[in-house]
Parts: C-alpha cells; sequence; structure tokens
C-alpha cells in the first residue's frame, strides 16, 4: 500500500492505486451532480480514492449508467447510483462528504453571476436535503458561483439549525492548480513542486493569487510577469470556456482539483496532520465574512483559517479592489435564501 506523506504538495498522487483499505476507516462520499461534465470524471477519480468506501452518485438523471461503469473498477469503494429527488435522502444518508458539481455551466460571454438565477436554487434545495439527512456531513461547494452559493448553503443550514461554519467549503482549489501550473511555467522551475496560495473568491478579480509567496522562488519575475500571471490565472476558467465554444466550462482539470480537495478533507477527518489547502470559508480574516485562504483541515473539518501572510504592494491594491464584488455576491446569496 501507498501512504502518502501529509503535506499538500503530495497531493497530485492521489490516484496512484492502492490496495488498502483496513486501514483506514470506513467513509462515505456523494456527488451530487454526477452524470455531469465535473460529476463524471470526478466520480471516477473519487473511485480511485482508497480512503473512500461508499461512493454515493446522484443527479437528477442519467446516474444509473455513470454509477454502474464507475462500479466495475476494482477499487475500495461500494458505487450507487440515485436518480431523481425521491432517492436524495438515500443518497446522502450517513455521508461523511458531500461534493456539489450540480448546476449550469457559463458558455462564452458568461460571468459566474449569470449562472445565479438557476445555480442559487438548485444549490438551496440541495443543502436543505443535507441539513436533512447528513447534517455533520463536510460540504465541498463547486457549483458557481461559488462566491455566492456558499453563503446561501450556510443560511439554509442555519435557518435548519445545523450550520457549522467549520463544514462548509467553496472549492477554489482549481484556481491554486491553476496559478501552479502556470507560475511553474514562467519561473522556470518544476510544478511539481509548486506552491502558491490563492485567496479572495472565486470570479474575476476576487480570484487573488499571492505570487510573492510562490515556492521555490524561481528565476526573478518582473512587475509585469507577475501582473500577466495573475490575470491569466483570473481569467483561467473564461480561457476554457472561450476554447470549449459553448460546450461548457473546465470539467476534466476541475474534477482534478475537486478531488484533490475532496482528498486533504477525508486526510484531515481521518486525522492526518498539517494539511492545508486554500479554501472559501466562512472568515474573520478581513472584513469580510466568507473569503478563500489558506485553511487546516482537522477531524472536525476547519481547525484554522489561516491568515494572509505578508502581500505586496499589488497584491494589496488587488485586495482592496476585490472586496467590493466580493461583499455584493455575499450579500445577493444571502438575500435569496433568505426569500
Ligand atoms: P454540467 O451541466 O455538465 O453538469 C451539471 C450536472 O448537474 C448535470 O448532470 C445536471 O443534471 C446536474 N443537476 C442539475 N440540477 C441538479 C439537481 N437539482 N441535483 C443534482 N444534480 C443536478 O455542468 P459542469 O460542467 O459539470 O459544471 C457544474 C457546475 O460547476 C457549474 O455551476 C459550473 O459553473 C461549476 N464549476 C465550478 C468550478 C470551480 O472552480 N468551483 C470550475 C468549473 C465549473
Amino acid at each position: 500500500a501507498i501512504r502518502r506523506a501529509s503535506s499538500s504538495s503530495t497531493t497530485s498522487h492521489i490516484v496512484r492505486r492502492s490496495y488498502a483499505s483496513g486501514s483506514h476507516p470506513e467513509r462515505k462520499v456523494a456527488v451530487l451532480g454526477a452524470a455531469g461534465g465535473i460529476g463524471q470524471p470526478l466520480a471516477l477519480l473519487m473511485k480511485l480514492n482508497p480512503l473512500v468506501s461508499s461512493l454515493s452518485l446522484y443527479d437528477i438523471a442519467g446516474t444509473l449508467g455513470v454509477a454502474a461503469d464507475v462500479s466495475h473498477i476494482n477499487t475500495r469503494s461500494e458505487v450507487k447510483g440515485y436518480t431523481g429527488e425521491d432517492q436524495l435522502g438515500q443518497a446522502l444518508e450517513g455521508c461523511d462528504l458531500v461534493i456539489i458539481p450540480a448546476g449550469v455551466p457559463r458558455k462564452p460571454g458568461m460571468t459566474r453571476d449569470d449562472l445565479f438565477n438557476i445555480n442559487a436554487g438548485i444549490v438551496k434545495g440541495l443543502a436543505a436535503a443535507i441539513a436533512k439527512y447528513c447534517p455533520n456531513a463536510l460540504v465541498n461547494m463547486i457549483s458557481n458561483p461559488v462566491n455566492s452559493t456558499v453563503p446561501i448553503a450556510a443560511e439554509v443550514f442555519k435557518k435548519a439549525e445545523t450550520y457549522d461554519e467549520k463544514k462548509l467549503f467553496g472549492v477554489t482549489t482549481l484556481d491554486v492548480v491553476r496559478a501552479k501550473t502556470f507560475y511553474a511555467g514562467k519561473a522556470g522551475v518544476h510544478v511539481a513542486d509548486v506552491n502558491v496560495p490563492v485567496v479572495g473568491g472565486h470570479a474575476g478579480v476576487t480570484i487573488l493569487p499571492l505570487f510573492s509567496q510562490a515556492t521555490p522562488a524561481g528565476s526573478n519575475l518582473s512587475d509585469e510577469e507577475i501582473k500577466a500571471l495573475t490575470k491569466r490565472t483570473q481569467d483561467g476558467g473564461t480561457e476554457v470556456v472561450e476554447a470549449k465554444a459553448g460546450k461548457g466550462s473546465a470539467t476534466l482539470s476541475m474534477a482534478y482539483a475537486g478531488a484533490v480537495f475532496a482528498d486533504a478533507c477525508l486526510k484531515g477527518l481521518n486525522g492526518v496532520p498539517n494539511i492545508v489547502e486554500c479554501s472559501y470559508v466562512q472568515s474573520t480574516i478581513t472584513d469580510l465574512p466568507f473569503f478563500a485562504s489558506k485553511v487546516r483541515l482537522g477531524k472536525n473539518g476547519v481547525e484554522e483559517v489561516l491568515g494572509l501572510g505578508n502581500l505586496s504592494d499589488f497584491e494589496k491594491e488587488g485586495l482592496e479592489n476585490l472586496k467590493a464584488e466580493l461583499k455584493s455576491s455575499i450579500e445577493k446569496g444571502i438575500k435569496f435564501a433568505n426569500s
């Protein structure tokens, strides 16, 4: 069996095969939206994760084929497919972790906020079911606009009196994945060694990569190069949306990022120390109620929201510039949840 050391820089090895099972506790993981562009490859990657004992695949349609297909892979977890709202309770019951990539993706010319009208309602309904059937589960929110869908879920959980701020995460890992890839290319360092925190939120200018804290340092990047890297990270999603020309947004890289973040959450639950990933969570490190930053994961979900560290002047300016948009996206989510 392969046991990886517990640092975020090793998470890219999660898809390595392992027959270990006895040594890991039972963990039930659900993917909601499992028949979608993200959901299918994410189901595959979660099936490869030896920390999962039961994999629950839910969608409004098309889940049974995906579940039958993935279930034939000879890894630890037992796979079950659930279709339609009347099976949602069964899909969720006993879950330790629920991953939500349900909802519509962007088309060229759309912002993530343009998805609000459809996805806000989907997320509200799924959050209500989580409150009812697995109120103690960690929730990994992928559905956009993440800046608003996380506050929506929080409000639904508050109303149901199940809210635990340590257990609700907006998945911003794809921003980190992109920042690492783009930085490695420019700085001329090995991509597998790279770490770059990305803070703020998950849309346009609210995505703030902190390249001043990137490791390894590599060749000295000019201010212009840092600016260009920042812009490319912020527009990474749009780059894919345009290349797919109407056929959706990032699905494969998102599934990878979602699997990395879910793996980190499971390791935290299992008591592996020093698991740190960036995520959009309830926060007091700025004056905004939700904010993405490094968080330490543990047995209860978020063990600690880590501070921003030293920022360059360019990053300080970026931080000030993102606050208004992030604040209004949060308020929009809260307002919708309570309407
Ligand atoms: P997709 O349209 O291919 O798949 C979405 C799936 O959700 C479909 O199978 C659909 O049947 C399902 N669905 C719709 N309503 C549902 C409900 N009430 N319950 C369960 N399932 C439901 O879309 P794709 O490409 O998989 O994207 C999904 C979401 O992920 C979008 O909102 C997209 O914007 C977001 N996304 C987030 C990223 C991030 O970094 N956080 C990156 C890329 C996409």
